[in-house]
């Protein structure tokens, strides 16, 4: 019997991995791979960073565990580097990305409940955008297939179309009004194969939510932590959300997620309206604060740090690529975060890439996804466009 047999098969996989190091993964056979997956933008600093693992050993030196009764310093000081960085003021920690968005619509609706608008519920998202897999964020999530036999989901949450979308402008005046309790949108989205929102599209929300005293969340789930170049990237837009979610990178590996916002907002919970039982775990806090050093000291983020100056050599490496006549039709870029279309089907090139050592996956039937670690180094980069390049031209001669 295969140990495969025994875990829900929510996820097609094959591959059996034994450890990684820095940009590479190894499997159980000892073939190494470059990894542009990142755990799906969780590893940003590549595998096992010596300071990641140095906090997280001294951190399992106090205690795994506490229940959230009680306090530690090293939840608190999380709190206290995220609202600097987010500019908001106050934290509730979760496991994930959709637990942290569920606590944002739970948090906005609440919000307005408090006030004596419980009737204001209303969540308007973006279309094709991904906040995650529980109701309420499902809920915001618009992909039919992902819906498909969940019903009936939580009422109250409408879509608007994407920023490159026709009528978009006109169609966020018209859902946006004294009904809506939040609007939540990805400034890139990155499941729906990396789709950066018009810049003037996602200020036009921000009037329009400040005009009818609605709340704007932005998940940064999959961009935050620096993805695109700065810490969020609502930062690079000029938007300063109401609230806002992190997760994947944040953790470093451990699982971890967190709704900020400001304080005025975040009032909305108060003792017992909320809660988690592993949210916020020491261990992972512990983490979390190693990242966000290596972050801020070593230069990684802003617009001339290293995340920015990897994504410049990146982007000019794909378009050298492009320039050769692989089949490449778009690439769309956001700092790390790039969605390249084909002129082929997308399963044949990740199928490919792997074979030829280079880990990379698909978001949509001709979109690869390359989501590289920020620790890339020029060698890693060339190795990895040059792995790309085989793996477009050997699925290309087998298309
Ligand atoms: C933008 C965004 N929001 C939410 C989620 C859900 O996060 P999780 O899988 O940790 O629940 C994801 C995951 O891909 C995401 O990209």
């Amino acid at each position: 019997m295969d140990g495969m047999d025994h875990l829900m098969p929510t996820y097609r996989r094959h591959l059996l991995l034994a450890r990684g190091e820095g940009s590479y993964l190894e499997d159980t056979a000892g073939r190494r791979y470059l990894d542009w997956v990142t755990g799906i933008a969780v590893n940003a600093l590549g595998h096992r960073h010596p300071r990641v693992v140095e906090a997280l050993r001294q951190a399992s030196e106090r205690f795994l565990h506490v229940s959230n009764l009680y306090r530690t310093e090293v939840q608190e000081a999380l709190a206290a580097r995220l609202s600097r960085l987010t500019g908001l003021d106050r934290v509730f920690f979760a496991n994930s990305g959709t637990e942290a968005n569920e606590a944002a619509i739970k948090l906005a609706r609440r919000f307005f409940a408090a006030r004596g608008e419980p009737d204001r519920y209303e969540i308007v998202s973006v279309r094709h955008g991904f906040h995650g897999r529980t109701l309420g964020a499902l809920a915001a999530t618009d992909k039919p297939q992902y819906h498909q036999g969940f019903g009936p989901l939580p009422p109250g949450f409408r879509r608007v179309p994407r920023s490159d979308e026709e009528g978009a402008f006109q169609a966020l005046r018209a859902a946006i009004g004294p009904q809506t309790a939040a609007v939540i949108l990805e400034v890139v989205q990155g499941e729906a194969g990396v789709y950066p929102l018009d810049p003037e599209y996602v200020r036009e929300v921000r009037r329009l939510t400040e005009h009818w005293g609605a709340l704007l969340i932005v998940d940064e789930v999959q961009t935050g932590m620096g993805r695109t170049g700065p810490f969020a990237a609502y930062q690079q837009v000029g938007v300063q959300p109401d609230i806002c979610t992190l997760a994947k990178a944040l953790g470093g590996g451990l699982p971890l997620g967190a709704t900020c916002a400001r304080e005025e907002v975040a009032q909305a919970f108060q003792p017992g309206t909320h809660g988690s039982t592993f949210g916020g775990n020491p261990v992972a806090c512990a983490v979390a604060l190693a990242v966000l050093d290596v972050l801020e000291e070593e230069g990684y983020l802003g617009p001339e740090g290293r995340i920015s100056r990897l994504a410049q050599a990146l982007g000019r490496g794909l378009a050298r690529l492009q320039a050769q006549g692989v089949p490449i039709t778009a690439i769309r870029q956001a700092g790390l975060m790039v969605g390249v279309d084909l002129a082929l089907p997308a399963s044949g090139v990740v199928a490919a890439a792997e074979e030829a050592g280079l880990l990379i996956n698909a978001t949509g039937p001709h979109t690869l996804r390359l989501l590289p670690p920020y620790t890339l180094s020029p060698e890693e980069l060339e190795e990895g466009l040059a792995k790309l390049e085989r793996a477009l031209a050997q699925a290309a001669g087998q298309a």
